[in-house]
């Protein structure tokens, strides 16, 4: 017999993984300000993959950096997992970026001297792994997940030894080491050719299914979002749609 949960206590259970509630995010701008983000709402479930594009400067690395928390909004709630991230002190709110979001950008963030499989072991996610079975689990978990994005005969090359599509690869598995809810994808492909680009896109489609991970991924390449459920666009930091690729 199981017992019971019901939904309030357990909201986690039952809530989307991403809510933006009527953000917006004001930059100071010399004398003047700048609306980066203009009361945007999107709500994003566990499992599903949401495109996001528009034009340079229309504000979507500025919704990212709302739903990844490096930036606080102006106004509205960011809701993350069913928690409001602005009732949370900073201790709190550092712990559910680590342990609930992940963070994928152009350029992958690699440390020059780590292999792939050392890029995965000094994750936050690891470095509170006390022990050694914790410490074997998570050694476990990070060849698995090299294996998922198709790099099991490149772990210990260094970044210098990998290609572009392949140092995405790491990052996206990097990502997906703190099991996050949410995971958020900046122009990930702007720097690979059109087939390397369609790869990390289906793979990161993929991710988003097998790990039901709220996915929400900037691009301005719109050919590489056949796969997306959605695709919202932004202009001018005004979020509309979802809008229908032409
Ligand atoms: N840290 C910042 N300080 C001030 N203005 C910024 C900052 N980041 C972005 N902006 C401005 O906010 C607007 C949106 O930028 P951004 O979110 O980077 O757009 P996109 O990612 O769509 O190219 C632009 O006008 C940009 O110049
Ligand atoms: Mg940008």
């Amino acid at each position: 017999m199981s017992t019971a949960v019901t939904a309030p206590q357990n909201r986690a259970f039952s809530a989307p993984a991403l809510e933006l509630d009527d953000v917006t995010l004001v930059y100071p701008d010399g004398a003047s300000t700048i609306t980066a983000v203009d009361h945007a709402s999107l709500t994003i479930a566990r499992g599903e993959f949401v495109g996001l594009t528009g034009p340079s400067g229309s504000g979507k690395s500025s919704l990212l950096a709302l739903a990844s928390a490096l930036q606080k909004p102006s106004s509205g709630r960011v809701v993350v997992d069913g928690v409001d991230l602005s009732t949370l002190r900073t201790k709190r709110l550092l712990e559910v970026r680590r342990e609930k979001i992940g963070i994928i950008f152009q350029q992958p963030q690699l440390i020059n001297s780590l292999t792939a499989r050392e890029q995965l072991l000094i994750t936050d996610a690891v470095r509170g792994a006390k022990g050694r079975s914790a410490k074997e689990a998570a050694a476990r978990k990070a060849a698995d997940l090299l294996d998922r994005v198709g790099l099991s005969a490149q772990m210990d090359r260094r970044p210098a030894e990998l290609s572009g599509g392949q140092r995405q690869r790491v990052n996206i598995a990097r990502a997906l080491m703190g099991e996050p809810s949410v995971l958020l994808v900046d122009e990930p492909t702007s720097a690979l050719d059109q087939e390397r680009s369609a790869a990390v896109v289906a793979l990161l489609d993929e991710v988003t299914r097998e790990f039901r991970t709220g996915t929400l991924m900037v691009t301005h390449e719109t050919e590489t979002l056949g796969a997306a459920d959605r695709v919202m666009e932004m202009r001018d930091g005004v979020l509309r749609g979802p809008i229908t690729l032409g």
